[in-house]
């Protein structure tokens, strides 16, 4: 019988020879064999079927991060899914798996700033050379391609100002001149838009966010199609960036709700954003306004809205910005988001980083909040208090 993946995530891995619903934390470094010919017999066989979970070594994990990554897989409609200890850490197994000195990488302008200062700076030490891209101009991909260009690495919708690009016309680019795609989709996550199935060679999830759910875990994952697998597959061996059982274990229980949280965060959001887009001195940053180009372009590829959005404040008075963040009591001041709560956010120059095409007057400023599972009522009147001292 073929299940609809929210039936799916609640009856996978059951851990019938325990009796537990959910399946136990397998921790080991040494893994104990019969005998020397019962090594061989599983090192062959890990070589014969890579995604089996043939394990010989815990580096190379055990059933508890074989199972959240046969689910993720699934989720993905992927050839496989790779688990790294943090999203960042998925984002690095990307690149250094497919980038060598000499290569050139398009990197999307509005990107997560650690992914910038990974493209911008540290690579370009290793001879690695980062061209940024504007998310709404294509040609500016286009006229920045040459032989050199390896990957293009596109981030949807961008970090800070939650541009929306258009997906199918970068991978048909990227195609025709042989060049990779990753695209990180911590945003959407796969249950609202399936960048493999789109065209992608890779996609990124920050773990960590909404698959936990509940901000005590981290954790990333790499998905990937089977052309760029085996690369992949040996850079995270020479790495060995991988997850740890115990927080495999948060993230597969925190799974078997993400249809359900992420339903209802796109709920809450949406009557926040009804709420904010009535007030003229805020301009929304959310897939809301339909005719929008970025609600054009979201509405192309996804089938929902997560609960991040961004606002754009114009005011000469940048402490004001500040207080009415200051005063929210509802909203948490934090890194990170897609825990069940809210958190608001100040995006200053070290959060947005130093960006070739960002398009903010010296009179805006970005604020970012995510919208958690509290009534959205109270996050209403929450956020109509604290914008009373907008000035
Ligand atoms: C868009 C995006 N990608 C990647 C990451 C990195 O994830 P992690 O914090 O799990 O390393 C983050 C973290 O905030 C993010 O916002």
């Amino acid at each position: 019988m073929s299940k609809s993946f929210k039936t799916f995530l609640k009856h996978t891995a059951k851990d019938f020879h325990n009796h537990s619903v959910n399946p136990p934390v397998v921790r080991a470094s040494t893994i104990i064999f019969k005998s020397m010919n019962d090594i061989r017999r599983t090192q062959a066989k890990n070589k014969r079927d890579p995604l089996g979970g043939h394990f010989d070594y815990g580096r190379q994990g055990t059933s508890t991060t074989h199972i959240l990554s046969k689910i993720l897989t699934r989720l993905e409609e992927s050839y496989h899914v790779f688990l790294t200890p943090t999203g960042f850490g998925a984002v690095f197994l990307a690149i250094f798996s497919l980038v060598r000195p000499g290569d050139e990488i398009l990197t999307a302008d509005p990107v997560y700033n650690p992914t910038r200062m990974l493209t911008q700076d540290y690579l370009t030490d290793f001879g690695i050379k980062t061209i940024f891209y504007n998310p709404h101009d294509l040609s500016s991909i286009k006229k920045n391609i040459s032989k050199k260009t390896k990957l293009i690495f596109v981030e949807n919708p961008g970090s800070n100002t939650f541009e929306f690009q258009d997906l199918s016309k970068i991978i048909s680019i990227a195609k025709k001149n042989k060049i990779l795609t990753a695209i990180d989709n911590t945003w959407a996550t796969p249950y609202f838009f399936k960048p493999i199935k789109l065209g992608f060679d890779m996609s990124i999830v920050s773990a960590t966010k909404y698959y936990s759910g509940h901000s005590d875990v981290m954790g990333g994952s790499l998905a990937v199609n089977k052309k760029v697998f085996k690369q992949v597959e040996k850079a995270q061996k020479i790495t060995g960036l991988r997850l740890g059982p115990d927080d495999a274990y948060l993230i597969t229980r925190g799974l078997r709700t993400l249809d359900v949280r992420l339903d209802k965060h796109q709920e809450n959001a949406k009557k926040v954003a009804a709420f904010l887009s009535k007030n003229k001195k805020v301009k929304l940053l959310y897939p809301y306004k339909k005719g929008s180009l970025n609600y054009k372009l979201w509405k192309k590829y996804y089938s929902g809205a997560s609960g991040l959005m961004g606002l754009k404040i114009k005011t000469k008075n940048k402490k004001s910005v500040i207080k009415v963040v200051n005063s929210l009591k509802l909203f948490g001041y934090g890194y990170s988001w897609g825990g069940f709560e809210s958190l608001a956010l100040h995006q200053g120059k070290s959060e947005r980083g130093n960006r070739k095409f960002l398009n903010l007057s010296k009179d805006e400023r970005l604020v970012r909040l995510h919208i958690g599972l509290e009534d959205p009522n109270d996050l209403i009147a929450d956020i109509k208090q604290a914008l009373r001292h907008l000035k």
